[in-house]
């Protein structure tokens, strides 16, 4: 059966196009009321439009769903803050949140400007730190919330050319380990999405026939499901694109514990195969269980399995 987004509320920034559009599209076909968010900037960041999503909030009500326009931006916090107010004050709470906005300003590190790397992080990194700082208390107050985060494989694994977005892409999984913790007790699951997708911010890098195998379409399941009651895993990474999904993790190796503390250089690089062997790698949920780990690792008989 469908999910069912009766009676929930949800914030998509960045609705008027791409992936975001689609995300607002399929939780209002399934009873969602949606706040849709979008400051309608060019794929570079610049500009204003209210057009992109003004046009979504049509195209929702005339398939006989509910939704509202905001066309606050997410980079600023008084202005993140008034996308939640719109959601208090139009529908009376809010359970879901995705944090999508975005535009890309990619230069080479030497060539990057301050204010190029600060657009991004303010877009990616600021815009869902503010957003979710000013959704939790409504959904503490429910007991119930679900967040997802918008992260990219360039964030994860790295792009030239990107070390601005790279840098928020990753930022945003750190503000998802953090707001999962702390959203554990209240009913809060916060986890991300990497899409990869033939949007706007897509155009130009695939041939058209890549292009059309990468539709928003085939992303929103993943997010669906991250923002539905069917979902209660939280600080999932889930990539996804083209019909294909998995689960991307941060692992730590099964690693090397030297006896002497007088480790000399010769004897550190002859362990570094076992230092670095990932072959017995272990994801840990949370910095307890590091720690945890650590200290079975280093004052357990054997020393080292986790
Ligand atoms: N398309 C991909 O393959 C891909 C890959 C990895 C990650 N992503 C991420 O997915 C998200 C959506 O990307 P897309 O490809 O659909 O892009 P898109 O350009 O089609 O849509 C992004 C929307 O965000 C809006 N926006 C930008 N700045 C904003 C702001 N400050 N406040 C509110 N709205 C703002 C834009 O006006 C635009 O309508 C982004 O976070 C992007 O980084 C996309």
């Amino acid at each position: 059966m469908d999910c069912n987004f009766n009676d929930r509320v949800a914030v998509v920034t960045g609705a008027g196009n791409g992936l975001g559009r689609r995300y607002a599209l399929e939780l209002a076909k399934r009873g969602a009321k949606v706040v849709v968010n979008d400051y309608g900037v060019s794929p570079g960041g610049t500009g204003y439009t209210d057009e992109y999503a003004l046009k979504v909030v049509d195209e929702i009500r005339s398939a006989g769903g509910q939704a509202v326009v905001d066309c606050h931006s997410v980079s600023e916090e008084s202005s993140a803050q008034a996308i939640i107010q719109t959601a208090l004050d139009r529908f009376g709470r809010i359970d879901i949140l995705i944090n999508n906005a975005g535009f890309l300003r990619d230069k080479s590190l030497l060539k990057m400007t301050v204010d190029d790397f600060d657009a991004i992080l303010k877009v990616h990194l600021y815009g869902p730190f503010f957003l979710a700082r000013a959704a939790i208390p409504s959904m503490r107050q429910n007991a119930y919330g679900r967040i997802v985060m918008v992260t990219s494989t360039s964030g994860l694994y790295g792009n030239f050319g990107q070390a601005n977005y790279d840098a928020a892409k990753l930022g945003v999984i750190g503000l998802m380990h953090a707001a999962k913790e702390e959203g554990k007790k209240y009913n809060i699951l916060v986890n991300a999405v990497a899409p990869v997708a033939g949007s706007r911010l897509g155009a130009g890098l695939f041939p058209q026939e890549v292009m059309d195998m990468l539709k928003p379409e085939y992303v929103a399941p993943a997010v669906v499901y991250l923002c539905s009651d069917k979902c209660n895993c939280s600080g999932h990474i889930i990539t996804a694109g083209g019909g294909y999904f998995s689960r991307d993790w941060i692992a730590e190796g099964e690693g090397y514990y030297f006896e002497s503390k007088e480790i000399s250089d010769d004897a550190f690089a002859e362990k570094w195969e076992s230092i670095t062997d990932m072959t017995r790698a272990h994801h840990y949920d949370n910095m307890m269980e590091v720690g945890m780990a650590w200290l079975a690792k280093t004052t357990a008989p054997g020393k080292k399995t986790v």
